[in-house]
């Protein structure tokens, strides 16, 4: 591509928002991938699969696949940032102004747009899960299927509409409510600005989490064994039980050859990351030209394998092992059987269990907020460059759009249809196809040299040149290859999966709301596109 067809936003506003210090920034982005994925997606994956076993591919897609794009986001947001634009469609079209472009900048709002309309309500069980714990409203005794009971009739597996309904007789107790407040919380820091919203708020509750997960880890790490009568439910059982890579049937080697856990290893990686989202695109974009982002983002990507590995890992599983033995793990009857129905029933058995699980709860509850704000920047950022509004028309609107997709989440709650095909569609397909195009986008149309010129200024460490390599060569290959499988066993190889997804009336139902909230970001980013434009050409007349 030549250079001279890089196009320049015009300035829209007056000042450009900028990260306030190094740390805030790291913060930020730490917190984006620091979430519900680090503390019940890869603790129920890591035991499923004999964790030792699953760590394997999980480091491999972290180091070919995590690392190399969470780089090409970096580099390409501070990339476009630099010639003025914060929105992925301004940044992508910044490298390569195309029809492609402008598509792949739609798809860049959709995804963390439609993942948020359903994190969001994930994030809202936190909260009334960590307020009921302090009001003294999680105490259902030992007997499993009580939890199992509250669960259901709160988020409303069972029936359409029940989530709007409290549980306890009380509506300020119901899923709805809670929903309200998240959203209240996260529009108020989105309105509050880069600075003083999402900064401010990363800064001091990624401390805080992590803190609150000290403490519990300490706590489950002497809990030695709790009940005498059952020797073999001890702490290092439990920790050997979630680790040994050949715990139960089968020897390492056979666990590695099960290409379901190479998959699910990515998605992981993927998801805890944040990348592929087109979220840290928009936050490097508010680096200044020369900010180091070499050594931020090997540090975020740190944080956030601590966060996942040392803090999530050692946490759940042996907690639930040494207090309800293996067979309560390991086959667990949805996503979020472990961490709201299981969890809670442990607490139950602790000495403080009612301060264990306030602390656990609030805890998922901030890496979920610092997470699904970083959803909601991108589409801000559009909306501010691309159609000139104010930070307040453009949280009105945005608000709104959510607020739609969520209630039809939270409306349609049985079974958590709506919820899974969201996730099916967007969560998953989306975000291959979004990351596949970043890293080709870097490595081909930009050049992998001056992608890598453009890492390595202002960088406070070297990475190594071999990483050219990799996102030239094996990043792209190895996604290919990943979302092919994907594709393969979801559309071919598991028809209940489909089904599901597919055939229900309230999936299908979905499927249209995804093709009207893509409709109203194509027309959005095309009418930015065009104002781009229309200000590019004025500027070249002014100044030819
Ligand atoms: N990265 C975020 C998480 O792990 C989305 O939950």
């Amino acid at each position: 591509m030549s250079t001279s067809s890089v196009i320049t936003q015009p300035r829209t506003r007056a000042v450009k928002e900028t990260w306030g210090t190094r740390i805030g920034v790291i913060m930020a982005v730490t917190g984006s991938a620091v979430g519900l994925g680090n503390f019940l997606r890869f603790p129920g994956l890591a035991a499923k699969y004999d964790g030792g076993a699953f760590m394997v591919p999980y480091l491999i897609a972290l180091v070919l696949l995590g690392l190399p794009i969470a780089w090409v986001e970096w580099s390409m947001g501070r990339y476009g940032g630099s010639r003025g634009f914060n929105s992925a469609a301004g940044i992508y079209r910044a490298i390569w102004p195309s029809p492609v472009s402008t598509a792949a900048g739609v798809l860049a709002m959709l995804v963390p747009v439609v993942i948020y309309m359903y994190y969001v309500y994930v994030e809202s069980w936190c909260l009334a899960y960590a307020i009921r714990y302090l009001l003294g409203g999680m105490n259902f005794g030992l007997d499993p299927s009580r939890y199992e009971a509250f669960f259901a009739e709160f988020v409303g597996l069972t029936e359409n509409g029940l989530a709007f309904r409290a549980v306890d007789g009380w509506w300020i107790g119901s899923a709805a409510f809670f929903l309200l407040l998240c959203f209240l919380l996260n529009f108020y820091l989105i309105y509050r600005g880069l600075q003083k919203g999402i900064e401010w708020f990363c800064t001091w509750a990624m401390p805080t989490l992590v803190i609150c997960a000290l403490i519990i880890l300490v706590r489950v790490l002497t809990l030695g064994t709790p009940d005498p009568s059952k020797p073999e439910q001890n702490i290092l059982n439990g920790l050997g039980f979630m680790w040994n890579p050949a715990t139960k049937s089968k020897s390492f080697w056979e666990a590695l050859a099960n290409p379901q856990m190479w998959l699910e290893a990515a998605g992981q990686i993927f998801f805890s990351l944040s990348v592929g989202f087109g979220i840290i695109v928009t936050y490097a974009s508010y680096l200044k030209r020369d900010d180091d982002i070499a050594l931020s983002s090997v540090t975020s990507a740190a944080g956030n394998e601590f966060c996942e590995v040392a803090l999530g890992g050692l946490i759940t599983i042996p907690a639930a092992f040494v207090f309800l033995g293996p067979q309560v793990i390991e086959n667990p009857k949805g996503t979020f059987e472990l961490g709201f129905v299981t969890l809670p029933n442990v607490f139950n058995h602790m000495v403080f269990g009612w301060l264990f699980g306030f602390l656990f709860f609030f805890l998922l509850f901030l890496a979920a907020v610092t997470s699904s704000l970083s959803m909601l920047q991108p589409a801000i950022a559009l909306l501010e460059e691309g159609l000139g509004l104010g930070r307040r028309a453009s949280v009105a609107i945005l608000s709104f759009v959510t607020a739609v997709g969520s209630l039809f989440v939270v409306y349609f709650s049985q079974g958590l249809v709506v919820m899974d095909t969201f996730d099916f569609w967007v969560g998953n397909v989306g975000l291959y196809i979004l990351a596949t195009f970043q890293v080709i986008l870097f490595a081909w149309v930009l050049g992998v040299d001056r992608g890598f010129e453009e890492l390595q200024r202002g960088a406070e460490i070297k990475i190594p040149n071999f990483f050219k390599f990799v996102i030239k060569y094996i990043s792209p290959l190895y996604l290919l290859a990943v979302f092919g499988a994907w594709c393969y066993q979801e559309f071919w190889a598991n028809p209940q999966t489909l089904t599901k997804i597919i055939r229900e009336p309230a999936a299908q139902a979905a499927v249209l709301f995804l093709l009207l909230v893509a409709a109203f970001f194509t027309l959005i980013v095309n009418q930015s596109v065009r104002r781009w434009e229309r200000m590019k050409k004025l500027q070249q007349e002014v100044a030819p």
